[in-house]
């Protein structure tokens, strides 16, 4: 078993931890404090090849692995979530779902500008009515002959006013149930599509989060993605890889609050010695670095199985979980660890402390990741295969 990263994945997370230092590290705290979108930030990372890095070049993008991904997640995540998911939903959900589920006509149309930056991507799964039970969607696409007739509301939409192209569930054969769904690819600038205000939210609020109104929007037939009927499952498989990247955010949160609460407890002095010294807080830090390890090997593996063509669908799972109720364990603890210090915005934690919450929240609420995993378990798939386990293969 090996656990050293190749060149070119030290080589994209150092770019990435320069990145995140040098440029966003900067006015993170305005940003969040205004709810101001980063703008020239995601222009800097598309710039840098961040927003389609899993696609092949052929498409305009980096052909990198997942683990390479995760570990610029990581990196820009310990300073600026709002980034991070704006990168995440595009190489994740987007550029991802268009490359393995797409055709030739809608990847050289759609992709080559998403994966490249010029273009920005949402998901539009979740409804008013339909977070969790995402089979009832309400939004409906009629069969018209040559196009659908599109009607609905997106709720809680990341990109939701910056994004170019959506990709929405919705449903045309209600008596089919989920096998009615289909996925269509909606330009925003469409007419029928409307944006809503931007939420305002605990975290990660230079993010876009919006909802979003279809009235009528023609889209045509082709620019559905898969076969008629298709969409539930597209959206389950998409999700299956965007819960890596979203467990990739909450190490990285995580990993933001330790490093800040190490360097705090280090230099902060209290009865005659630095704060570290002291055993309640050299033993948070230890809880917090143990943590922190365990869930990298989950997010990492999770990666890998990817990588390897493997079934990744519970490991992706367990991944998000664990490491999402790591990242909120540690940013509260490096709160308590910073003292007053930890509940101003100044110091960075209360902000990744709010930020942690989400990631138990999106793709999937923890709750959900734990109904993954216990079907897994209860329809008596081993999981937990052995690393070597070829047999597990199946994507
Ligand atoms: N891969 C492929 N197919 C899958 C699948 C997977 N991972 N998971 C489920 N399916 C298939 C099932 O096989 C089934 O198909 P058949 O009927 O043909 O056998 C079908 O999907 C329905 O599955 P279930 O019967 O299990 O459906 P369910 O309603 O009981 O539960 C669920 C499904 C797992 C709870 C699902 O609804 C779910 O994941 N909910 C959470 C939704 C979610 O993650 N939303 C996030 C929104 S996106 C977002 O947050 C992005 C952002 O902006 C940051």
């Amino acid at each position: 078993m090996f656990f050293e990263l190749t060149e070119e994945q030290q080589a994209v997370q150092q770019a990435a931890r320069d990145f995140a230092q040098n440029v966003l590290k900067p006015g993170v705290i305005e940003r969040d404090r205004e709810m101001r979108y980063p703008k020239d930030e995601v222009r800097q990372m598309q710039e840098m090849g961040f927003l389609g890095m899993m696609v092949s070049p052929e498409y305009g993008g980096g052909g990198m692995d997942t683990l390479s991904y995760v570990l610029a997640m990581e990196e820009i995540s310990k300073v600026d979530a709002s980034c991070s998911v704006i990168m995440s939903v595009n190489n994740s959900l987007v550029c991802w779902g268009l490359e393995a589920f797409g055709n030739e006509e809608q990847r050289q149309k759609y992709l080559t500008r998403l994966a490249g930056g010029e273009w920005i991507g949402a998901f539009c799964l979740s409804e008013p009515e339909a977070g969790s039970d995402a089979t009832h969607q309400r939004t409906t696409a009629v069969d018209m002959g040559d196009y659908y007739l599109l009607n609905g509301t997106k709720n809680w939409i990341t990109n939701g006013s910056t994004s170019n192209v959506h990709l929405v569930m919705a449903q045309t054969h209600p008596e089919k149930g989920h096998h009615g769904i289909n996925c269509l690819i909606v330009e925003t600038d469409w007419d029928g599509v409307i944006v809503g205000a931007k939420e305002d939210k605990l975290g990660i609020r230079g993010s876009d989060t919006n909802s979003i109104m279809y009235t009528d929007v023609k889209v045509p037939k082709a620019n559905r993605i898969g076969d008629e009927g298709f969409g539930f499952k597209f959206a389950m498989k998409t999700l299956d890889g965007g819960r890596i990247g979203i467990a990739a955010q909450a190490l990285g949160i995580a990993g933001g609050a330790y490093e800040l609460a190490v360097a705090y407890a280090k230099e902060r002095q209290a009865f005659g010695k630095p704060i570290a010294n002291h055993q309640a807080i050299a033993f948070k830090l230890a809880d917090m670095a143990t943590e922190i390890e365990a869930a990298k090997l989950l997010v990492y593996r999770a990666a890998w199985l990817k990588d390897q063509r493997m079934d990744y669908s519970t490991a992706s799972a367990m991944a998000k979980v664990f490491a999402s109720e790591v990242a909120m364990r540690i940013t509260i603890e490096a709160v308590q660890v910073h003292g007053g210090y930890g509940y101003v915005k100044e110091y960075h934690v209360e902000r990744l402390m709010r930020d942690a919450k989400i990631t138990q929240i999106y793709e999937g609420t923890s709750e959900i990741q734990r109904i993954v995993i216990s079907r897994a378990i209860l329809q008596g798939q081993l999981y937990v295969p052995s690393w070597t386990d070829t047999t597990a293969a199946t994507v």
